[in-house]
């Protein structure tokens, strides 16, 4: 997720639960290919605390994806994701994201690109379809026919963007029909939800759900672990159990961003932490405005 799932993010989150698959931000291919400062440093990754790692890209030259894709896989990731799902307007409108599931000729050459190029496993994020889940089948046999190994889908339109709530059954119609694994993703907040939303599916991916809670991955893998239609045993943890972790994310982002722009970036993830505590708005009001671990520290210490 752009502006989320960081080298730090996704190491907390592996902390929790080592056998989740992480995703980096989505980074243009046009940026890979003439090699951008900000971007190459995005693609950092830490072999020993991460794999399995994909990196999702998008663009629209299949030229780009051909040497973005040859980039990504010699840093060492274990798969290419293609971003075919992205609906904001600056993305879409420049024939990125979502706007590919319009143009499933354009959609089908970016994955011959990125398959020839890779040895590794290629696969796409999409959503059900631009204004109706109709076309998503014939969109994801095209990319089925243009060699992809594995789809996730999203439970939106792009006309739906982030409203209402995600609708599954046309994954599940999708994977009926489809040789390769489908991954569902959509309103997932909780293990029962993980475990009542798979169906026939080969796996879930977790977005908004990890906000302030990265301990939800462990807990969906700990059910599905267990196999059986039931809430986790793990005991729920009390906030001042949660603040080590918080913690060590502040100092993973300070590791890899220095403190000044490390804490900056850390106050959306700290605002999310204390949602719903008793007390959150004020220690919230204070912790957007961190400019130091010490500052976080001596807040989450006194609360
Ligand atoms: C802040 C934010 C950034 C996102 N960035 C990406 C992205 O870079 N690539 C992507 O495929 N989806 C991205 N998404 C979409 C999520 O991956 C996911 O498809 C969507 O939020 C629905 O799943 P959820 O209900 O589990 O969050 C982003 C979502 C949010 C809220």
């Amino acid at each position: 997720m752009a502006g989320v799932t960081d080298a730090a993010y996704r190491q907390i989150i592996k902390r929790l639960a080592p056998e989740v698959v992480v995703y980096s931000e989505f980074l243009s291919t046009d940026a890979i290919h003439y090699g951008a400062k900000k971007t190459m440093k995005m693609l950092h990754f830490d072999p020993a605390l991460e794999h399995p790692f994909i990196v999702q890209i998008f663009g629209k030259k299949p030229e780009h994806f051909l040497s973005a894709a040859k980039v990504v896989e010699e840093m060492g990731a274990d798969g290419i994701d293609i971003n075919m799902g992205c609906p904001a307007a600056k993305v879409v409108s420049s024939c990125h994201g979502s706007a590919l599931i319009r143009d499933p000729v354009l959609a089908s050459e970016l994955v011959r690109a990125t398959k020839e190029a890779v040895r590794i496993p290629v696969s796409v994020k999409t959503r059900l379809g631009w204004e109706s889940p109709d076309t998503l089948i014939p969109f994801c046999r095209a990319l089925v026919d243009a060699g992809i190994d594995a789809l996730a889908i999203h439970g939106r339109t792009y006309k739906e963007q982030y409203s209402g709530c995600a609708h599954w059954e046309p994954m599940y119609a999708l994977k009926d029909v489809i040789s390769v694994p489908v991954i569902g993703n959509g309103d997932i907040l909780t293990a029962q939800d993980a475990l009542e939303k798979i169906g026939n599916l080969d796996g879930v991916m977790v977005g908004r759900g990890t906000f302030g809670n990265p301990w939800v991955m462990r807990d969906i893998c700990d059910a599905f672990a267990s196999h059986a239609l039931s809430m986790p045993t793990r005991d729920r943890l009390t906030f001042a159990q949660k603040v080590p972790l918080i913690l060590e994310h502040c100092a993973l982002a300070i590791e890899l961003k220095g403190e000044e722009r490390g804490m900056l970036e850390m106050r959306k993830h700290l605002a999310s932490y204390v949602k719903g505590i008793e007390g959150a708005r004020e220690l919230r009001a204070q912790l957007v405005r961190v400019e130091t671990l010490a500052e976080a520290e001596k807040l989450l210490g006194e609360y």
